[in-house]
């Protein structure tokens, strides 16, 4: 229950850039060598701000998976699916409506920022207010306990602290808890029973958390111990109930430097963005005209490279010697600025080849998208099979 499982999930709202590449993917290729990981496609998410246009959705799903695959997320390390095509989203979103104040999620920062900023369209509608129950509803039933996310999703993950922590408060309460955890410690058998208790009393009397995180591997290991036993001997570690669901942990991704065509961040809504997979000859012209320091009217009057976005770009791809090499040729007017790009132009080709060229079978053979994720999409409905089982049960659902 308790080892580590990372689950993301991206909107597919456009195609993806190399901001999104250096921001959130980079970091999703490392983690699948490290964790158990989930990557997921929030359709449902997309559709609470795009409702009107059905068909952004339905284009970009597709192409935001080839994007990941491109980018070297790899389906035999991670397991990749679509929201929509996993009900039990939709369904723990419904049973945890039922313990959720409106208060908290009027509070959420992004519920009154996000209205304010895309004031052209109402988003005063009951699905944009759940947009971080649903959230926790992705996280939850995958009981998945890192998730990485960017700086302004943090609220929804403490969000989501807060949801689980109600929901095994309310539904972890059983009558004769502690006789019943008792006697789940004896299954353990003689030996592992007075660990755990050790364990358990060191925690508790001293706030040892090195014993807690000891007792929960202990339990991990256990395998003849049915749910309702883990549940309560997890639960018993801590205090008076049972730990039904897990409550996850952000993993901040730091917001990525990556600066845009024009200097200000690359995004899609400043139209100066490099697409993962756009044609080399488009990003050629894209770098061999982007703006530049306007002092530099002519090849002879010397620049500043902090007035300047191709400088932003020297920052991420470059070495000292080549950073050196353009200060100094930029403020002498030593080198033209056509010049000054080369570098770039030759380091974004080059990041960009491996990734055309794992894109392309995908691109000339769609069925093998399509399969991957109906095989990711089975694999994730089984796994949250598992959580809403328990779930219904402690919300007395279960008639089977
Ligand atoms: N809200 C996230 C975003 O806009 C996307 C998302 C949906 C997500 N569900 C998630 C991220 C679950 C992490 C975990 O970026
Ligand atoms: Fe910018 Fe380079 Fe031209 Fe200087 S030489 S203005 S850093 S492009």
């Amino acid at each position: 229950m308790f080892t580590d499982r990372v689950l993301s999930g991206m909107r597919p709202t456009g195609r993806l850039h190399l901001g999104h590449y250096h921001g959130v993917l980079k970091n999703w290729v490392d983690l699948q060598h490290q964790f158990e990981c989930l990557f997921f496609v929030a359709d449902w998410h997309a559709l609470t701000t795009h409702y009107d246009t059905p068909e952004i959705i339905e284009q970009n799903v597709w192409d935001m998976v080839i994007d990941w695959l491109a980018a070297g997320v790899d389906p035999a390390q991670a397991t990749l699916f679509i929201q929509s095509q996993v009900p039990a989203h939709a369904e723990m979103h419904v049973l945890l409506s039922m313990i959720t104040p409106l208060g908290w999620l009027e509070r959420v920062p992004s519920y009154k920022d996000q209205q304010e900023k895309l004031n052209e369209k109402d988003l005063s509608t009951y699905g944009f207010l759940g947009y971080p129950l649903l959230q926790s509803s992705d996280i939850l039933i995958y009981r998945a306990n890192r998730v990485p996310v960017g700086e302004d999703q943090a609220p929804h993950i403490e969000f989501t602290r807060e949801i689980t922590r109600r929901f095994n408060h309310i539904y972890g309460k059983e009558i004769g808890f502690k006789e019943k955890a008792e006697e789940a410690i004896k299954k353990l058998g003689s030996k592992k029973s007075k660990v755990y208790r050790e364990l358990r009393d060191r925690y508790q009397e001293q706030g040892d958390d090195a014993a807690l995180a000891t007792a929960r591997s202990l339990l991990d290991e256990q395998q003849n111990l049915s749910m309702g036993d883990r549940e309560r001997l997890f639960g018993y570690l801590e205090g008076g109930g049972k730990m039904i669901l897990t409550e996850p942990e952000a993993l901040l991704t730091r917001a990525s430097k990556m600066p845009g065509l024009d200097g200000q961040k690359m995004s899609k809504s400043y139209n100066n963005t490099i697409g993962l997979r756009e044609d080399p000859d488009v990003v050629t012209k894209k770098i061999r005209t982007m703006p530049t320091d306007p002092a530099r009217i002519r090849r002879s009057d010397p620049g500043e490279p902090a007035k300047c976005p191709v400088w932003q770009f020297h920052l991420i791809y470059s070495n000292a010697k080549t950073q050196d090499w353009v200060q100094q040729g930029c403020k002498s007017a030593g080198i033209g600025c056509l010049e000054c790009k080369q570098p770039i132009l030759e380091m974004v080709l080059a990041e960009q080849e491996p990734m055309h060229e794992r894109a392309r079978m995908y691109e000339e053979d769609p069925s093998l998208v399509r399969n991957l994720i109906a095989d990711g999409c089975e694999k994730a409905d089984r796994l949250a099979q598992e959580t809403m089982r328990d779930v219904r049960e402690a919300m007395g659902l279960s008639y089977t």
